[in-house]
């Protein structure tokens, strides 16, 4: 499971809402190969959600990391944040179908994860499913292509 990914760089970024899952987030991904590169904090100390979205979206905009996975309280702060960003599809998620469905449907370059909402297991089943699925092209190509304003 995630093999494939293992030449993959995922950008990951939190608010203090956040830190406890991304540090468990970033040992799982890293357990399986892949490269984390951290833009969250690391401490429980109150700190504005926006300075760490804008940075992770720089960094997926850049190409600098392949994928990006945001959290904070609600996702909320995150993801409207992220969403600014034009080359940005972030995506809020709080359950395996819905994070495969982000993926398949949305494309989700960016997987946003409501860390006071759902336990950790199903914080990291979300990410390993949203990792794990095919974006299915076709209608849904047609969708995202209309979203640019
Ligand atoms: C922080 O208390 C909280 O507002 C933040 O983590 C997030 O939920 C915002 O959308």
């Amino acid at each position: 499971m995630l093999d494939k990914f293992k030449n993959m760089t995922i950008g990951i970024c939190n608010d203090h809402a956040g830190v406890d899952y991304k540090k468990k987030l970033v040992k799982m991904l890293e357990g399986k190969g892949i490269e984390v590169v951290n833009f969250g904090t690391d401490t429980k100390a109150s700190v504005d959600y926006p300075d760490y979205a804008h940075a992770l979206a720089r960094a997926v905009e850049a190409g600098e990391v392949d994928l990006g996975i945001a959290l904070c309280g609600t996702g909320n702060g995150m993801a409207i944040t992220l969403n600014k960003h034009q080359g940005i599809r972030a995506g809020l998620a709080w359950s395996k179908p819905v994070g495969e469905l982000v993926k398949a449907h949305n494309n989700a370059n960016v997987l946003v994860l409501p860390a006071r909402f759902i336990s950790y297991r199903e914080a990291s089943v979300i990410v390993r499913a949203w990792l794990e699925t095919t974006f299915e092209g076709g209608r849904h190509q047609a969708r995202i292509d209309k979203i640019p304003l």
